[in-house]
């Protein structure tokens, strides 16, 4: 099984990150906006074209905001309360802000038993999260653990964003994150 990096190379989450406080700036304007027109033009019906609405949200804010989802159930005709349900259903998106580069990794019995715990540790200590689920304080790093994710055989598997990466051990860390520095 190869597993090498995307071909995003390791690209951050697109610009127009912000806080929970920060008033929502519409996504679906301009460039964005056709390419949700021609999208939804591919599907049998504007709803069908939710998913990949909300990960042009993600991909343009960082995260999906209560303002982010009712701007998609706009533009698809949906409910917000729909297109919210739809949101939580999905563990790919984001509910609250995190850090430009996210970063999960498996840490099921297979990998658990392979060190993937010391993993962990050494990515929340050397990004400074300190903790599963928050973010550095310089804004770049948030560390979650997650559910197998295929690699079982190439302990401990890692994303970030939308990189694949084999065989991380508590050493090659500081390595891993020089790259996403
Ligand atoms: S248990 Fe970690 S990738 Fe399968």
């Amino acid at each position: 099984m190869s597993h090498g990096p995307s071909a995003s190379g390791g690209a951050a989450l697109k610009g127009g990150h912000h806080g929970s406080g920060d008033p929502h700036v519409p996504v679906f304007t301009g460039e964005t906006r056709t390419k949700l027109d021609d999208l939804v033009t591919r599907y049998p019906n504007k709803q069908a074209a939710l998913l990949p609405a909300l990960w042009m949200l993600q991909d343009a804010r960082g995260w999906v905001s209560e303002e982010g989802m009712a701007e998609v159930a706009q533009m698809l005709d949906l409910t917000p309360a729909y297109v919210q349900g739809v949101v939580t259903f999905y563990t790919m998106y984001h509910q609250h802000p995190v850090g430009k580069y996210f970063i999960q990794v498996c840490t099921t019995s297979p990998c658990g038993v392979c060190g993937a715990e010391d993993v962990v540790k050494a990515f929340l200590d050397k990004t400074g999260c300190g903790e599963l689920g928050v973010t550095s304080p310089d804004g770049k790093f948030t560390v979650i653990e997650v559910e197998c994710l295929g690699a079982c055989g190439f302990a401990t598997p890692v994303m970030v964003n939308a990189d694949f990466l084999e065989s991380v051990t508590p050493e090659t860390v500081p390595d891993v994150l020089k790259r996403y520095g």
